[in-house]
């Protein structure tokens, strides 16, 4: 019989971190409150047999600490069960293979996800160290929410700057961006809103050439 899992503890998890920056303000409220709903228990009242792996999966197994939240405690469990994928614009890109060789995102809820959803998207970005993610945009809002791994961030308008976990990023809508990973491996939840069909495009200029110290 194929593996079953449990995906309430990682749904729950998840709400936590969006909930905690509903009262921060960070980002805006609808577009939060939106990610909890499509979390809500009732959607995973089921089990979920295995879905897709990507060499990245590795750092579930040997990278990430189960301990260090709840959120990377649960889906230590639970990775197993999403589909993990990748940008097919950067597949045809030299300079993004570096980034493909080591990186992969799942949704959980969204156009592609484990629950459909049509309005909101919620998922999981992971990065390997050491690697970079060069300047992208597409349509959707975005925030993210670092759950491990510190990493250099990157958007328009603004310096790099090192985000810890518990940090939130916010990206507006076409908002160019980029991210560097530093020695750990960087796990980090994302919440799109608007057009969630059209994936990133990298811009083909680096973002910038001064990284933070
Ligand atoms: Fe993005």
């Amino acid at each position: 019989m194929s593996a079953q899992y449990d995906l309430r503890p990682l749904a729950r998890a998840m709400q936590e971190v969006l909930a905690k920056d509903m009262m921060t303000g960070a980002a805006p409220t609808s577009m939060l409150q939106a990610a909890i709903d499509a979390l809500s228990v009732q959607q995973f009242g089921r089990s979920f047999a295995s879905g897709h792996s990507l060499p990245v999966c590795r750092y579930f197994e040997d990278g990430f600490d189960a301990s260090e939240n709840d959120v990377v405690g649960a889906l230590c469990g639970s990775w197993a069960a999403m589909d993990w994928m990748q940008n097919p614009n950067y597949r045809d890109r030299p300079e993004m293979q570096d980034y493909r060789a080591d990186s992969g995102f799942c949704e959980i809820c969204g156009p592609r996800g484990l629950i459909g959803n049509s309005a909101t998207s919620v998922g999981f970005l992971v990065m390997g160290p050491g690697l970079f993610y060069p300047s992208h945009s597409h349509p959707a809002a975005e925030a993210y929410f670092v759950i491990s791994g510190a990493a250099q961030w990157w958007r328009a308008g603004h310096d790099w700057q090192i985000n810890e976990p518990g940090s939130r990023i916010y990206h507006s809508p076409h908002q160019e961006h980029a991210m560097r990973t530093l020695d750990a491996p960087l796990l980090a939840l994302y919440v799109w809103s608007g057009d969630l069909v059209t994936l990133p495009v990298v811009s083909g200029q680096p973002a910038t050439t001064t990284y933070c110290e």
